[in-house]
């Protein structure tokens, strides 16, 4: 079983760090943060006492800090770094960037998760660079679908449009719960009472789509009656032109994505 570095050992570092170690992984990880060393000792993990210290051993080098710290990190332990899989959590830092900083013919592995991995029912999108094995590509997965599901993009350019969509997107949904509590409340439910059905409503909505086999568009058109109160609120969100809405706001988060990746 591979062994495996992490460099950084924050929010998103400790809940693939926990998957992991109840698969069975040995895990080595470094953090300038006492308290972050802490808890990752406290999963099981071999703390560093260095970045360099950490990766010695492994096999596979998770970078999970934040983007603005992923190229000097990278400058950092270049060194050390051959014959090693790396896989990047960092949002918005391209492949081309990272691999300028580590030998040549590196495997390297982008992947963009969401904040549902901390509860383990992540989605992540993973892109490979060239030098990455189809066995690597395996290692990868197995890494991510320690926290929720994974799959593969083809082109780096698609990393924008995941960003967008389930990158962003607990954001989107968390609105709409936000919005639905508040209309609740100013219908004349208490905040607990609308809370509870709103979230159960998400959640029972989630799980359906997820498990039948038909598409959301159909299950929509299967509970609104004609004539009834489900087909009253869908109409109005139509004349609202909430379709539209959406897909500015994910063209939006787009845009902004490749801008990021630019700076
Ligand atoms: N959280 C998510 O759901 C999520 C989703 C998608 C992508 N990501 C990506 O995951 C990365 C980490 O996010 P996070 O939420 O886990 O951040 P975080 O909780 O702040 O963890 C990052 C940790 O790295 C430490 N660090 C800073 N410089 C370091 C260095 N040179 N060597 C080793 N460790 C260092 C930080 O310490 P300091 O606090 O002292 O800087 C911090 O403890 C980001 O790049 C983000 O884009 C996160």
């Amino acid at each position: 079983m591979s062994t495996i570095a992490f460099l950084g050992a924050g929010n998103i570092a400790n809940a693939i760090m926990g998957g992991l170690i109840s698969d069975g992984h040995t895990l080595c990880a470094f953090d300038p943060v006492e308290d972050c060393r802490e808890r990752a000792r406290g999963l099981g993990v071999t703390i560093a006492s260095s970045n360099t210290d950490a990766i010695s051993n492994a096999d596979i080098v998770m970078l999970c800090v934040k983007p603005d710290v992923v190229l000097d990190l990278l400058n950092e332990i270049s060194a050390s770094s051959t014959g090693k899989l790396f896989i990047s959590v960092a949002a918005g830092i391209t492949t081309a960037n990272m691999l300028s900083r580590l030998p040549e013919g590196t495997a390297l592995v982008r992947c963009m998760p969401n904040t549902p991995a901390l509860v383990k029912t992540g989605m992540t999108a993973l892109f490979a660079s060239p030098a990455v094995t189809a066995e690597q590509k395996t290692s990868a997965t197995s890494v991510l679908t320690s926290v929720g599901e994974s799959l593969w993009v083809e082109t780096e350019a698609e990393l924008d449009i995941v960003t967008a969509l389930s990158g962003s997107g607990p954001a989107y949904f968390f609105l709409m719960m936000e919005s639905m509590i508040n209309a609740g409340v100013s219908e004349g439910l208490s905040a607990e009472v609308s809370t509870q059905l709103v979230l159960q409503t998400a959640l029972g909505a989630a799980v359906m789509a997820k498990q039948s086999e038909s598409d959301a568009g159909t299950l929509r058109k299967q509970v609104t009656s004609p004539g009834g109160t489900t087909q009253a609120a869908v109409e109005y969100f139509q004349s609202v032109k909430f379709e539209e809405a959406v897909r500015g706001a994910v063209t939006a988060a787009r845009t902004r994505s490749v801008e990021l990746s630019k700076d």
